[in-house]
């Protein structure tokens, strides 16, 4: 994991936007840092040290006159036994006090005392970003070695303002953290992933075809977020209209047969990710030439045969690879269905969603899973299918570490 074994201290200021420092710490956290939280007193007034202190599974830190925490650790050791300050979102207020080197409270007094590198995300409203207040103070403040992620651009939380303001989100204020601590290996280095996606065109005739609805977004974002954690990617590809991701070997294929012989030739592979929707029938024999209409004769027929398995033939493998994942689109039953796949197909994983029209998962960007594994099952909320991706490849980096 890039941030594996690196040591946080995150300092939540009192602003709107510190509902997304919740977010923040679970994505520290999955990228294997240590968090540990300090909350002003606004901060307190937006968040609860309950709900920072569940997820980051320690100690709240919130008061710099606090007997209790200054034995346990002392503000000066607080800001040392660190690999890195994030103050998340820094208010207006915050950065003026920190150019002027107050200490008036714990976070002030551990800014002043850390020796180590700082990294604020600013959030505050438009005006107060653009006051030359805060401008002079942010020139100091990069003058001192701070470094900056955001503040962006958007709509305001509390008011129907747009402007520059908003706080970068977590995952980008996470992309700042790796970059400024430099990363470390890569966590999926040497490892060789296959991933399918997108639907499969099972001919009629030249000219027709079954499909499904798979857009590809799903499985090419699976691709991208393990090229970006270093493996060495194939992605094999029924008929999509959306790029090739950056990074990684495409294969564009169009029936379940191709589908099945490109995923075979590249194996062996480390990690199997079946994200396809590999149609379950063909038609027995499609025809040579296109079929014509004949005035007065019944429609043809169509007689299907059943598809072979790619998820199950890879989960039974000879070579199987160390971590086989499908997925299973249903319309009901989510869990049940899931499991039994998990068994059926050989998987070590299955992530189940839900496909019924309402909830516009085929071919939209968004997806609520059920994780199914060995280990029970575990229900994530509504993400990006960008977000899924990336916390399904932590997943896969955490079981090769474990
Ligand atoms: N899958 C596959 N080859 C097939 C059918 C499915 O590799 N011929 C994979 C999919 O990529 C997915 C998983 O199996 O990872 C489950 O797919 P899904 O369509 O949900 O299930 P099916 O096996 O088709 O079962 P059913 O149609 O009964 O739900």
């Amino acid at each position: 994991m890039d941030l594996a074994g690196k040591r946080i201290l995150l300092i939540i200021g009192g602003g709107i936007a510190a509902y997304k420092s919740l977010d923040l710490i679970r994505r520290l956290r999955e990228r294997g840092a240590q968090v540990r939280p300090v909350m002003t007193r606004a901060a307190q007034e937006f968040i609860t040290p309950l709900a920072v202190g569940a997820l980051s599974s320690g100690h709240v830190y919130t008061d710099l006159f606090s007997r209790e925490d200054e034995q346990d650790v002392g503000h000066i050791r607080l800001a040392r036994d660190c690999d890195l300050v994030l103050v998340a979102p820094a208010t207006a207020d915050r950065m003026a006090k920190m150019a002027h080197g107050l200490a008036d409270d714990l976070a002030g007094a551990v800014l002043l005392a850390t020796g180590r590198s700082v990294l604020l995300a600013p959030a505050m409203n438009p005006k107060m970003w653009q006051a030359a207040a805060t401008l002079r103070n942010v020139e100091t403040l990069k003058g001192d070695g701070i470094a900056f992620v955001g503040p962006m651009a958007g709509e305001m939380a509390e008011s129907n303002e747009a402007g520059t303001g908003r706080m970068a989100e977590p995952l980008q204020i996470v992309d700042a953290v790796i970059d400024l601590l430099g990363g470390g290996p890569m966590p999926l280095q040497g490892r060789r992933a296959i991933v399918t996606s997108g639907p499969t065109h099972e001919p009629i005739d030249p000219v027709r075809y079954i499909a499904n609805r798979s857009s590809g977004k799903q499985g090419h974002a699976i691709a991208a977020a393990l090229a970006k954690l270093g493996a060495d990617v194939t992605l094999v590809s029924g008929p999509v209209t959306i790029p090739e991701p950056d990074g990684v070997t495409t294969v564009h294929v169009e029936t379940a047969s191709e589908m099945l012989a490109a995923v075979e030739a590249h194996l062996p592979a480390d990690i199997a990710v079946m994200v396809a929707a590999v149609a379950d029938w063909r038609v027995a024999t499609s025809a040579g030439q296109k079929i014509k209409k004949q005035p007065g004769e019944a429609p043809p027929p169509l007689m299907l045969a059943e598809n072979p398995d790619i998820l199950k033939t890879v989960g039974h493998h000879v070579q199987r690879p160390k971590l086989v994942i499908g997925f299973a689109a249903e319309t009901q039953d989510v869990e049940d269905n899931g499991r039994a796949k998990l068994a059926r197909k050989g998987a070590d994983m299955i992530v189940a969603n839900d496909v019924s029209p309402q909830t516009g998962v085929m071919g939209g960007d968004r997806n609520r899973v059920h994780i199914i594994s060995a280990e029970g099952i575990d229900i994530w909320p509504e993400l990006s299918k960008t977000d899924v991706a990336q916390r399904l490849a932590a997943w896969i980096v955490a079981r090769f570490s474990s």
